[in-house]
């Protein structure tokens, strides 16, 4: 691989996307980066390497443009929630064909694929079963593509909608939440460590045809996460698992509300733990950081309940 790589990243305007550009545009690459909404990122334009361009990346033939020319393209696009009808299967499954089709018609040979820990076609969620899907449609063209798949657990750093979002939501509700699926168990895992992979996987021809799990050093049920981002952010907590039956109750109702705060895909995808069978960042050889270590920083929270939870780790 080239010391300065031409790089288009879809979905590189997110919160996973704008850590792995950062670090590419410092480390020198040439970086493209398409969005359906370039005025809403000028935060991007502004680093040295970096391009924003408009573009519809559904298109093929904006596809291929984006691609022409490239050392190596890395999709992040993805969505949690779906807008409209088999918009999972659009944004997962039928993108990820395109970019295989435009890989191969440019002979661009490197992608890095971003995936989910749980992602399987027989999985119990849409979201789940589309990301398992895209998984077998670039690992089944590895004669063509030189491809790395990276299935983290959930990601958290400054902006994520993980923290961010619990932390809103208790502010919002004096500390009132109802959770479901409340011992769901996660390994939360760094932006930076995420993107680290990323970049490291550009440079290291070892890690063509690898699948690699990014789960953080700790696991958490998500009542623990709920708790812990309640005392970094110095906010009242009075969260309560909610039985199955309400859950999905919860799903329903919630899933049509503006915004879709939960669904009930969304509650099909916490029956499934978000945790690691294997440690990718030992295989790779990365360090990673523990979610105490970071949210005091970036939530910034009140003297007294940081001293408090690091007192217990
Ligand atoms: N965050 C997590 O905890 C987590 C955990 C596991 C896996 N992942 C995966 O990591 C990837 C990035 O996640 P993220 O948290 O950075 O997401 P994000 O902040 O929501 O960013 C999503 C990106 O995808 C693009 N996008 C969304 N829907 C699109 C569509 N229908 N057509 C074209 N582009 C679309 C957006 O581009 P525009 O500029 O065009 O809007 C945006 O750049 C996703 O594939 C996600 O499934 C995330």
């Amino acid at each position: 691989m080239a010391a300065q790589m031409n790089i288009c990243v879809l979905g590189g305007t997110g919160f996973v996307g704008t850590a792995i550009i950062n670090r590419l545009s410092e480390a020198g690459h040439w970086v493209t980066v398409p969005t359906r909404h370039p005025h809403l990122h000028q935060e991007l334009q502004v680093l040295p390497t970096v391009r924003l361009i408009r573009a519809d990346v559904h298109d093929p033939r904006d596809l291929d443009r984006l691609v022409e020319g490239m050392d190596a393209v890395i999709n992040l696009v993805g969505i949690l929630n779906e807008h409209g009808r088999n918009t999972f299967q659009r944004a997962h499954v039928e993108l990820a064909a395109k970019l295989v089709g435009a890989l191969r018609a440019s002979r661009v040979r490197r992608l890095l694929q971003m995936s989910s820990l749980g992602a399987d076609p027989r999985g119990p969620s849409r979201y789940l079963r589309s990301k398992g899907e895209a998984e077998a449609l670039v690992r089944a063209a590895d004669a063509q593509v030189d491809f790395t798949i990276f299935r983290p657990s959930v990601i958290f750093g400054p902006g994520d909608s993980l923290t961010n979002r619990f932390a809103g939501l208790l502010h919002q509700s004096h500390g009132w939440l109802p959770l479901a699926r409340a011992q769901a168990r996660f390994a939360p895992v760094y932006v930076g460590d995420v993107a680290a992979a990323f970049v490291y996987a550009l440079r290291t021809r070892g890690t063509i045809g690898q699948t690699y799990e990014l789960g953080g050093p700790q696991i958490m049920t998500l009542e623990e996460l709920v708790r812990t981002t309640a005392a970094v952010a110095g906010l009242p907590c009075h969260v309560f698992g909610l039985p199955d039956s309400l859950a999905r109750l919860q799903g329903l109702i919630m899933g049509v509300l503006p915004g879709k705060p939960f669904t009930l895909d969304n509650f099909r995808s916490l029956t499934r733990d978000s945790i690691c069978t294997e440690d990718g960042f030992d295989r790779l050889g990365l360090p990673r950081h523990r979610l105490l270590e970071l949210l005091p920083i970036y939530l910034a929270p009140p003297r007294a309940a940081v001293g408090s939870l690091a007192a217990q780790s």
